[in-house]
């Protein structure tokens, strides 16, 4: 990469950086932009993360220029971590002092001295992470590279600056973070450090929960997924962290018949709904969609293979993995369980007759989710025959179509009935009880089978016939 002195000059100047410049000038310390913010730049990513290390007091250059940004300026100091943290316009922007650690084997706490600048890129995660800009005035702008980052950037390979083994041991995060960059930028981890994953995938197990989750958000919300989630299972980390997905492995072949390997249909699935959506929870719901094919998995003689209410079940297995991975228990977690019981709907609809009731009441579960069941859906079809692809997708667009047809005309997308409970208890003096689910429910059958519209005339003069079968009148308010 042909990148000059003067184009990285161009690209510090900034105001905060001048002034970071000044301060430490005045402070006689040496001090560099170093990892993500410089990474990105050389990726053309915009960032608004900026770390800044100083040979020296990073708290005490963090304050200095704080102070001179102005009384307002919001310094958050982390003494407990040698890191002072400012927020300016909308940068957030982390000091920290140039570290050497050393880590005994018997301690997982780190002996932290003050160290060089190369100490501290030493001790980075990725080469790409480790490159840095001088900030000082007779070397403004240099680029301090010294485990050839850049290099490794052109050639799009995940490599640690040290043994593998050590960068991994110091924190073992870094081994979802080389996955997730991997996918992130559609790089290739490089052989050595691969490895290294495999041998020390355990050392997963004393990472909290939810670093693996943000970790693995990230993985999911990458350009093509699939590529961190064949790397974390080629690693053996998903088997760890994520069992339920390795399970989905294989494709099983009894008397002839086969079914699909539903661990790269899923990533399939995951992939092209990739290209449709940034929505997590709609990417997290293709994850899912299946997860519950392995344990409802059987064979039957006149079927072949079959996954009986693998929807619900799935549905049921969703809460106990985002339990487990720490995850929100909330309406994300219910937009995805829906999303798992719901997947076949649409493509049922269409494998028998596409009629306006059945229409109906897929809007009518579905309610506001609807489009993005059917994105779900579509792309559910990973079949290699094209031919089939074609006319599932025709399917669909002609289930599109209707639902857009029935929604105008029916308005059942959130649909409340134009008479409710209370109401129903009020025209035939009854008290709370099963007669007035029944009587509710009627109307609510009626509207979607289409047999009388969804208006309160049409539905009070159902419902005073339904009644009527059942030996109820209404009562006279008059009398
Ligand atoms: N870093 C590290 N080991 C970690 C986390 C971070 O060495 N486990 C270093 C890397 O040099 C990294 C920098 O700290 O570039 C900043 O980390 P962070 O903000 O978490 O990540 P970024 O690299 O900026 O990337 P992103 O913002 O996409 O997470």
């Amino acid at each position: 990469m042909d990148i000059s002195r003067e184009e990285i000059q161009d690209f510090l100047d900034k105001d905060i950086f001048k002034l970071i410049s000044d301060v430490a000038g005045r402070m006689q310390l040496d001090c560099y932009v170093i990892g993500g913010y410089v990474r990105d730049f050389f990726l053309y990513r915009p960032s608004k993360d900026i770390d800044i290390v100083a040979v020296g007091k990073g708290i005490a250059l963090a304050e200095a220029v704080a102070s001179k940004l102005g009384p307002r300026t919001k310094l958050s100091v982390f003494k407990n971590f040698g890191t002072a943290q400012i927020r300016y316009k909308d940068f957030d922007i982390e000091f920290v002092g140039a570290r050497k650690e050393s880590y005994t084997r018997d301690s997982r706490k780190p002996v932290v001295e003050d160290g060089t600048l190369e100490d501290d890129q030493k001790r980075r995660d990725f080469t790409i992470n480790a490159m840095a800009f001088c900030l000082n005035k007779d070397r403004f702008g240099e680029l301090l590279d010294p485990f050839n980052g850049l290099q490794d950037l052109e050639e799009l390979i995940i490599r640690t600056p040290l043994d593998p083994d050590i960068t991994f041991s110091d924190d073992p995060l870094r081994m979802m973070r080389a996955v997730r960059f991997a996918s992130q930028l559609g790089f290739d981890i490089f052989p050595e450090t691969f490895d290294a994953i495999s041998r020390n995938k355990e050392r997963i197990k004393i990472i909290s929960k939810e670093r693996i989750a943000d970790e693995l958000n990230k993985i999911i919300l990458s350009p093509k997924p699939s590529i961190g989630f064949v790397l974390l299972e080629k690693t053996g980390l998903l088997e760890i962290i994520f069992p339920e997905l390795v399970a989905l492995k294989g494709a099983e072949t009894k008397d002839g018949i086969g079914h699909k390997d539903n661990f790269y249909h899923t990533l399939a699935v995951l992939d092209n709904i990739s290209l449709k959506t940034d929505y997590l929870w709609l990417r997290w719901s293709a994850l899912l969609h299946d997860i519950a094919k392995p344990v409802t998995k059987r064979w039957d003689n006149k079927l072949g293979w079959t996954f009986h209410n693998h929807n619900y079940v799935g549905e049921k297995m969703v809460p106990k993995i985002f339990n487990r991975m720490k995850m929100p228990l909330n309406e994300k977690m219910k937009y995805t369980q829906k999303m798992v019981s719901m997947h076949m709907r649409p493509m049922q609809l269409v494998e028998e007759e596409v009629t306006d009731s059945a229409v109906r009441r897929l809007l009518f579960d579905a309610g506001d989710d609807i489009d993005d069941l059917m994105t779900l859906c579509e792309a559910d079809i990973t079949s290699k025959n094209s031919e089939k692809v074609r006319r599932f997708l025709q399917n669909f667009k002609i289930v599109r179509r209707k639902l857009a047809e029935i929604e105008e005309k029916d308005r059942v997308r959130n649909f409340q009935p134009p008479i409710d409970g209370n109401e129903i208890m009020e025209i035939f003096g009854l008290g709370q009880g099963r007669e007035v689910g029944e009587l509710k429910s009627y109307i609510k059958e009626a509207i979607l089978e289409g047999e009388i519209p969804n208006e309160r005339q049409a539905a009070y003069d159902y419902l005073i016939q339904k009644a009527k079968e059942i030996g109820l009148e209404p009562i006279d308010k008059n009398s």
